[in-house]
This record gives C-alpha cells, structure tokens and sequence, in this order.
C-alpha cells in the first residue's frame, strides 16, 4: 500500500519520471546450488566420512584440500565452517583469501597474522559446536609466491591454537614441502559422467529448465569435469535461450566446435592431397574458431581414430604440443593450423 502511495506520488512530480524496475539480484547457480552440508557432497565418499568426526568432536586440524577444479573442494571447507558455527555465525569465524586477492607476503605477514591472533570466546551459538577458533581458507594456493607460502609457515605454528588453516589447491606440488607436512590432505576425485548429469538435472529441474540428456552430457563434456564450469554454462545458456537447451545451444556458448566439422580435418589428412588439406584448413579459419579449442578437439578425434597407427598418433601429438607453442609465441594462426594439418599428413602417408 505504501509503495503505491510512494509510486503515485513520484508519477505525480514529474511527467517525464520513469518507473524503476524492481530488480531481483540472480545468484549465480554456483552459488545458489552450493551444497550447504557436506553429507550433500556428491562423490567424495572418503573426504566427508573423515570430515564427519570433526563435526562431532570439533577437533580439526590443519587441512589441505587438493584435486581438479569443480569437484567441491570450496564447497566441502564453507559447508563445514557453516555446521561448525551456525550458517548466520560462520562468516565472523572465517576469513576467505582467493586468487582474486592479493596474497603477497605483506597480506599474509598483516592481513592474515591479524586475523590469526584474535582470540575468541567458545559456545556462542547455541545449537552449533562452535569451537574456541577460527578458520583461514586459503583458496587457489597454487598461485601464492613461494616466499608468501614461507611466511604463512611461521604464522600457521604460532597461532594453531586459535586458529586453523585450509589451503586448497588444485595442483599439491605447487605448495611446499613445510606447509604440505603441517597439513591432513584430502585428495578430491574427478567426479565421473553419470555423478555429474545428476548434479546438472538437479540444478535444471529446480530452475525448471527444459533439456535432454544429450545437452547435459554435452555439457559435461565442453567442460572438462569441472562442475563449476558446466553450472555456470547450464545458467548462461538457458538465460540465452530461454529455459530450453539442446545440445547446439550448449556448443554455441561454449565455442565447442561441431564433431562433423572436426571429422571433415581428420579425414582430409588421412587424403593423399594436400590442396585438399588446403582448402579444408581455409574453410575452417574462415569459421573464426578458437584454434587451441580447434587443436585439442583435433587430438581427442585423431586419438579415437583406429585407422591411425600408435606410433603416428605419438607423432601428431608431438607436433601439435609445437604448434601451440608457437600460437602462444603469437605465430600466425592459419599458418599454423595449415602446418600442422599438412605435418599430420605426412605423418600418416610416410608409413
Ligand atoms: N562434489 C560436488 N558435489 C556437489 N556439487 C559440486 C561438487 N563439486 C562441485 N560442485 C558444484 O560446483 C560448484 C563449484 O564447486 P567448488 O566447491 O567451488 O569447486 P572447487 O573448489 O573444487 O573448484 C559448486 O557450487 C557446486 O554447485
Ligand atoms: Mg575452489
């Protein structure tokens, strides 16, 4: 009644005023479809049996999540921090540092070292164990300096009493050594096809997003495992064609080239003419992929190709892992493509 008395009276002042929208924020889905407990984890069996004791005891140690990107490594450490302290409490007993922040030696000497040394008061929250410390997750640690991984080794012994540590990373050689041995690590699995598609149906069906299985399945496959990847392409897609999604439409905003497209390349080098390798290459410049994509999706069909032999398929590896190289390097691209396709070629019709 009052936004109507507010609206009218707004119309009222002046003709040329324009009604503002009311805009709803849109959480992206990856948000939104965050597992909030970590029983909701899907297939990471191992890592939530061993995180279960700690919601009964409250003991947890230092931890270091590593695995592939999208498997819920965040997930798992939010999820936990939240049945730990109370989903309205956690954040004040949480400080989140990704790559997005800087991390740099002076971040962790003040930012990190501050927050490490409150000392906080146990049981605040009735319901929830909440424990006498707090946790300092240090997301995408891949990308830390060493020199800043080395200060954070200090802190980390200092402050263990009021504070615990979560580094996650995708790759663990990237974390040393002292940090790695003062840490519990958990390894987090690809999580296979089928786990995937449910998760993708689940996050379909409660946005009442029309598909078939051939668009989910296509979406796990345009990114490459990683959940986050295929949640956040499931949103942008059926954004863009309104709740209804096919397979097409996922290739179109992936920029996954089409199969027959591929196909076309690898039986042209399978050809004895080189014009023809030529004009195929030409068409697909013409087409304005993205080569790396092009190259990779390139090897994928070459690999499953049984006409080519073990030995030339090592080869055409060999050769592309060059050609990349060179695209990195700022090589023309049609060039490259030309002489890669025309390498293979050869590959094929010297044996
Ligand atoms: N094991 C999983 N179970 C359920 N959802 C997952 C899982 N892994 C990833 N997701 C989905 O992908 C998104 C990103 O997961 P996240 O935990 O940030 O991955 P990571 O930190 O391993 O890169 C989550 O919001 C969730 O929707
Ligand atoms: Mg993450």
């Amino acid at each position: 009644m009052q936004n109507r008395t507010l609206n009218q009276f707004n119309k009222n002042t002046s003709a040329m005023q324009v009604e503002e929208p009311v805009v709803k924020p849109m959480l992206p889905w990856v948000e939104k479809y965050r597992p909030n407990k970590i029983e909701d984890l899907a297939y990471q069996e191992e890592v939530v049996q061993s995180l279960q004791g700690v919601l009964k005891t409250g003991n947890l140690p230092h931890l270091l999540l590593h695995g592939p990107p999208g498997t819920g490594k965040t997930s798992t450490i939010i999820a936990l921090a939240k049945q730990l302290f109370g989903p309205d409490f956690w954040r004040q007993r949480v400080l989140e540092l990704n790559a997005s922040d800087d991390r740099g030696i002076n971040v962790v000497r003040n930012k990190v070292k501050k927050f490490a040394e409150q000392i906080v008061a146990k049981n605040p929250n009735p319901g929830f164990l909440c424990p006498s410390y707090k946790i300092i997750i240090l997301d995408e640690a891949d990308s830390m300096t060493n020199d800043a991984q080395s200060a954070l080794r200090r802190i980390i012994e200092d402050y263990a009493t009021t504070t615990r540590f979560c580094i996650i990373c995708n790759y663990i050689t990237k974390i040393i050594e002292p940090l790695v041995s003062r840490c519990v690590k958990y390894r987090f699995k690809s999580i296979p096809e089928n786990e995937q598609i449910e998760r993708l149906k689940f996050v379909a069906d409660s946005e009442s997003v029309t598909y078939n299985l051939d668009a989910l399945k296509q979406l796990v496959v345009v990114s490459g495992g990683d959940l986050r990847k295929s949640v956040n392409m499931l949103q942008s897609s059926s954004t863009l064609y309104e709740k209804s999604i096919n397979k097409k439409a996922i290739n179109e905003i992936s920029g996954f080239i089409p199969d027959e497209q591929i196909e076309d390349l690898v039986s042209v080098i399978q050809t004895k003419s080189i014009r023809s390798v030529q004009e195929e290459c030409t068409r697909v410049i013409q087409q304005g992929y993205n080569i790396e994509q092009l190259i990779l999706q390139f090897l994928d069909v070459v690999l499953a190709t049984d006409t080519i032999k073990e030995k030339q398929k090592a080869k055409m590896m060999e050769i592309a892992a060059y050609t990349e190289k060179c695209l990195i390097e700022g090589s023309a691209e049609d060039l490259q493509i030309f002489n890669l396709m025309a390498q293979c070629q050869r590959i094929i019709n010297e044996n």
